[in-house]
């Protein structure tokens, strides 16, 4: 960690929404009147009828209500969309990247972003899709992607969007959550010179699941796929057939507008439940200010739409603001380690946004891949998903943005809808490796993890909570309020608990020090252990097992599995090979684990429970540091566990 401070240019800190006076001044404002503030701030976006009250919140066990604009009502593709009309209709909404350079980019106006937004909505409505109902998007990185997503919006309809690296399984089990009337996805889906046969996935996941579910099919690479007659329907065929108008659902402000699963320390994923007026109004005002975004300016955020950081900064806040937003198909690696910064030269990007894995790769590959391209439209570097290590941030730093470009660390969740802690561009001096202070209306706490109790001293270390609501907050899991209540509401009375550790500085600036439960964050993509556990035992020659995480130079943290198998069967490599197989096929590619060790025994107290503290020294190859292992039931497999250790560092 590094404690060296880069303040933001004079110039660029003149030429920014914000500079260091003005955000001290909103911040004060937006914590000592939070109704005034979020009321003048609500107006950035159009109301059908106007809120009037702004803030009706408690965080409260057995009661918790979060509400924002309550009484407001919109509709949140006109939003997007229908108020630029009258003075951008031919500017580009989204440039669309494809996966092969070969292939040509898309410039989509507002226009034509409406005339096929209303035209997916008509297809929708004549699928059977109603206000209220759930539709499951599977899609690769194209287009069709943010018609679906603001087609739902504009009927009122909530979509559900299961990242495209998810297994049939996954996929199937996430349908069903929701009760989906309609999955959208694509023949196939090209990613890295690669095709996934996303079709086959699907008629997979309904096959085990419900099998009467519709599915609306973008033709992507034209692909061999295997039909449902009466149940199929082709995207292409049906948007020839309907109107390019279609006009938008009034909405409340507490309608919800999307579910998005993510993990969480036990059981399956949770469906985070996101709000219509409250989660627009943050995803837009900190797409604009934390980036520091000027009409004109081409925005890229590398994000994956299946996850929250491309709901909010791909689609929802950039188009909120009247931006130019880039969506990109492919990897940051094909045809080579060049991709990123070429895009960045071709479409003349001012703020890019990335995770510190990919910038960790390509750092591996060398300076050369990013000196041969001009960069010299980069205004301002982000980072987002996981702690980024120093050297990745001056990385990042010099050699792409040329030591003129700040970085803004973002932290920030699912459940947070936008950015709760980061610099502002132009306002705050950054530390490689801090996501230094809170965004307005955003009031951070250190807790002690033991006493529950608030540090006051400006230096201190423990779980990090938050004080009070802010509009982008999530409102409920899918379908279980008490899963709501007693995940994020319980441990800390009066506290929105995050699941992360934190340090606050002598300057009170914030690092994150990780997940303090467990979750993991591979490649900043983030999974719960528990999930792979039960992929694992899922096997029938698996007795029992325990994942955790470990230090991966390049994905940040690496997925290391405890496996014990039942009593007959031989551990062999073949085995190995086909469990890590076996995850894939569960879950994903993304839970494949990195190490697989044999454990003949697991270590556990005398009632029964995992010693994970110990599993997870061992993992990260620390086993001199195991603390009391007084307590365990049969110590010595401690002993066997550490000598035939597979991560030795
Ligand atoms: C981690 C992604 C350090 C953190 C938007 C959080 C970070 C989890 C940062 C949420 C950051 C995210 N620095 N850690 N800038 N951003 N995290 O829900 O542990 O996929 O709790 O949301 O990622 O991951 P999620």
């Amino acid at each position: 960690m590094s404690d060296t401070k880069y303040p933001p240019s004079a110039e660029f800190a003149a030429n920014a929404h914000i500079d260091a006076a003005k955000y001290q001044e909103m911040y004060d404002a937006s914590i000592n009147d939070p109704a005034a503030f979020w009321g003048e701030h609500g107006k950035r976006i159009d109301w059908i009828k106007p809120f009037t009250k702004v803030k009706d919140v408690s965080f409260d066990l057995g009661s918790v209500a979060i509400n924002w604009y309550s009484d407001g009502t919109l509709n949140v593709a006109a939003n997007c969309i229908d108020r630029h009309l009258a003075t951008r209709s031919d500017q580009t909404a989204i440039i669309w990247e494809p996966d092969s350079p070969d292939e040509d980019a898309l410039h989509i106006t507002y226009q034509q972003l409406h005339d096929n937004t209303c035209r997916m909505a008509n297809v929708l409505k004549g699928l059977g899709v109603k206000r209220g109902d759930r539709v499951v998007l599977y899609l690769p990185m194209i287009p069709e992607a943010a018609y679906a997503m603001l087609a739902c919006a504009r009927i009122g309809a909530i979509h559900s969007i299961v990242f495209a690296g998810f297994s049939p399984d996954a996929l199937g089990a996430r349908v069903n959550g929701c009760d989906a009337k309609v999955v959208i996805t694509a023949d196939h889906a090209p990613r890295g010179g690669r095709a996934t046969k996303l079709k086959d996935n699907v008629n997979q996941a309904l096959l085990h699941d419900v099998d009467d579910v519709k599915c609306l099919v973008v033709k992507r690479t034209g692909g061999q796929i295997a039909w449902r007659e009466g149940l199929d329907f082709w995207w292409h065929e049906e948007a020839a057939k309907v109107s390019a108008e279609c006009p938008p659902e009034e909405m409340n402000a507490e309608d919800p507008l999307f579910i998005l699963y993510t993990s969480g320390s036990t059981g399956q994923p949770k469906g985070v439940v996101h709000s219509s007026g409250g989660y627009l109004v943050y995803a837009a005002m900190t797409q604009e200010l934390v980036f520091d975004y000027h009409p004109g300016d081409v925005f890229w955020c590398t994000a994956d739409v299946g996850w929250v950081t491309g709901h909010s900064y791909i689609v929802y806040g950039p188009l909120a603001n009247g931006a130019t937003t880039i969506m990109f198909e492919g990897v940051p690696t094909y045809p080579d380690a060049s991709r990123f910064w070429q895009v960045c030269e071709k479409h003349k990007v001012n703020q890019f946004y990335t995770a510190p894995t990919a910038l960790r790769a390509l750092m591996g590959q060398g300076n050369s891949f990013v000196e041969k391209c001009d960069l010299s439209d980069l205004k301002v570097l982000g980072t987002v998903g996981e702690p980024i290590n120093p050297e990745a941030w001056t990385w990042y730093n010099e050699v792409v943005g040329k030591g003129k470009c700040p970085i803004v660390d973002t932290w920030w969740q699912t459940e947070t809808g936008g950015h709760l802690m980061t610099p502002l561009p132009g306002a705050t001096a950054t530390k490689p490796g801090s996501c230094t202070t809170p965004f307005f209306g955003v009031q951070p706490v250190i807790l002690d993890p033991t006493s529950g109790t608030e540090i006051h001293e400006t230096e201190a270390e423990g779980v990090l909570c938050i004080k009070d609501s802010w509009p982008g907050q999530m409102r409920t899991v899918y379908g279980d309020h008490e899963r709501f209540e007693k995940t994020y509401f319980s441990d800390y009375k009066g506290y929105y608990f995050t699941g992360d550790g934190c340090r606050r500085d002598a300057d009170g600036y914030y690092w994150i020090t990780g997940r303090v439960d467990d979750v993991i964050n591979v490649s900043g993509h983030r999974m719960g252990t528990a999930e792979v556990e039960s992929a694992l035992v899922a096997h029938a020659q698996v007795a029992e097992a325990a994942v955790v995480g470990y230090p991966h130079d390049i994905k940040g943290q690496g997925i290391y599995a405890y496996v014990t198998l039942m009593n007959d069967v031989e551990p062999t490599d073949e085995l190995r090979k086909e469990l890590e197989k076996w995850v894939r096929t569960e879950i994903g590619p993304i839970a494949k684990p990195d190490l697989i060790q044999w454990a003949p025994g697991l270590p556990k107290t005398r009632s029964g429970k995992i010693m994970r503290r110990i599993l997870r020294k061992i993992a990260e190859d620390d086993f001199g540091a195991l603390g009391d292992t007084s307590t365990l039931a049969d110590p010595s497999v401690v002993d066997e566990l550490i000598e035939n250790r597979m991560n030795r560092g």
